[in-house]
């Protein structure tokens, strides 16, 4: 398994440009089943986790091919509607093609994705979403069968325990836009990936209003077709750089991104005292000696990122004072916490609150990553604790971030990968 060694203590300068976001570009790679057409995706970063979909898509009978950051599906006249267990265990998203075989071939078979080290993650949501739209589902053999002759419209409530699912609502939208009459989908996540999704099927041909609402709406249509599109930018990729940047006291500029889908983010890091500026499409990041304490707490979009509470963790780690981070989506995502100690932070955690006591500087360690963004925390404090941080583990961060190393390393960061 690779890791890093970074060697810290050095601030991050320059600029970088953000790559689509791998929360918008998976669901829009799924969609691609909903056309027999050429669909052509543009600026897609090389994730595992896109290789992943690709794989699984192929799997499926559709034909995919790259060059260089632009993707071309071609599902045809009859993919297969199994998505097999060998696939769907390395990445969950592939969930994500249930939707689009249900509403266009009236069958689905996808293996359940299991848990994941940020907690139990069930499924029920999406299964009301497409039950609602006339599927009968069952489960067997650990795998969810779902059958309709032709989904039709429907009004469901997708809000679970804690809040809006961004999976479900994106499922759900997607077998509606073929299905005979309207979908009203009341709950819906708002999270601008959810809205990319939709602004992707539009461009097929799909009638949808309301999406990045809590209420959206999906007019049936009898066909879809092929078209192309350049997703949105990665806000996660951005929060993470921006914090890369405050942590290191650095200055770096970040490129095509849209500053206004990180209003909870960059309230978060002005109230850190980081210095953002934003203009247009662009943003500039100065971190100004250490940061001040804060209290985050995550919520559904608008609200502060669940994707951002292991960089942020990281970053008031470091705070003058005492800072409070309260989880309000995942459970057990707070693995990062005791890596983070280990490295000389001084965080309690009890159940979903971590208390942050502020320390004037980060050692250097070894340290584990436990999932994707607990691992990208652990290289923020890697690049602020002067010395060699050994980050193992990190084919999660390589799931989400393309190569890291590379891009934080034209920043002047000092990251090497070792193989093995
Ligand atoms: C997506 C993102 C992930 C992000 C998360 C929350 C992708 C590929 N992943 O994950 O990076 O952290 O949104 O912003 O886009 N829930 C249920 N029942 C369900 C589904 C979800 O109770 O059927 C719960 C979850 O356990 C969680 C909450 O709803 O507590 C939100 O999860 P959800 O929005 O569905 O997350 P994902 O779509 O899996």
């Amino acid at each position: 398994m690779d890791r890093f060694v970074v060697h810290g203590g050095r601030p991050l300068e320059g600029t970088l440009t953000a790559m689509s976001a791998k929360n918008a570009v998976l669901p829009i790679l799924a969609a691609c089943l909903l056309t027999p057409e050429e669909c052509v995706i543009e600026n897609v970063p090389m994730l595992e986790d896109v290789g992943t979909m690709l794989r699984l898509l192929e799997s499926m009978g559709a034909g995919v091919s790259r060059s260089g950051r632009t993707v071309r599906v071609r599902a045809g006249e009859e993919p297969c509607c199994e998505a097999h267990y060998d696939i769907v265990r390395k990445m969950r998203a592939s969930y994500y093609v249930l939707g689009p075989l249900v509403g266009r071939l009236g069958h689905a078979r996808v293996s359940l994705p299991g848990g994941c080290a940020i907690g139990a993650r069930p499924v029920d949501l999406h299964l009301k979403g497409i039950e609602a739209l006339g599927a009968e589902v069952s489960i067997d053999h650990g795998y969810i069968d779902a059958r309709a002759r032709r989904v039709r419209g429907a009004t469901v409530t997708l809000e679970g325990p804690n809040g809006p699912s961004v999976g479900a609502t994106a499922n759900t939208m997607m077998a509606a836009c073929l299905a005979k009459g309207e979908t009203v989908i009341r709950g819906a996540a708002c999270e601008p990936e959810v809205a990319d999704l939709a602004g992707f099927l539009e461009r097929m041909g799909a009638a949808i209003e309301g999406a990045g609402t809590p209420t959206v709406r999906v007019k049936g249509v009898s066909r879809l077709r092929g078209c192309r599109y350049r997703p949105i930018p990665d806000r996660i990729e951005v929060g993470t750089v921006a914090v890369a940047a405050a942590m290191t006291k650095g200055k770096v500029e970040i490129r095509n991104c849209r500053p206004g889908h990180l209003g909870a983010v960059l309230e978060m890091l002005e109230q850190g005292g980081v210095e953002v500026k934003t203009r247009g499409r662009s943003m500039v990041v100065s971190g100004r000696g250490r940061p001040k304490a804060a209290n985050v707490s995550t919520a559904p979009y608008p609200g502060f990122p669940t994707d951002l509470q292991a960089q942020f963790t990281a970053l008031l780690s470091l705070g003058r004072g005492t800072s409070v981070v309260t989880e309000s989506i995942f459970e057990s995502r707070f693995m990062h916490a005791m890596e983070l100690n280990r490295m000389g932070a001084n965080i309690e955690v009890n159940g979903n609150v971590a208390v942050v006591h502020g320390v004037s500087r980060l050692r250097p360690a070894q340290v584990m990553a436990s999932d994707l963004r607990a691992s990208a925390a652990l290289v923020l404090a890697g690049l602020a604790a002067r010395g060699r941080t050994e980050v193992l583990r990190i084919y999660h961060l390589d799931r989400g971030y393309e190569r890291l190393e590379e891009k934080l390393g034209r920043l002047g960061a000092r990251i090497e990968r070792v193989r093995g």
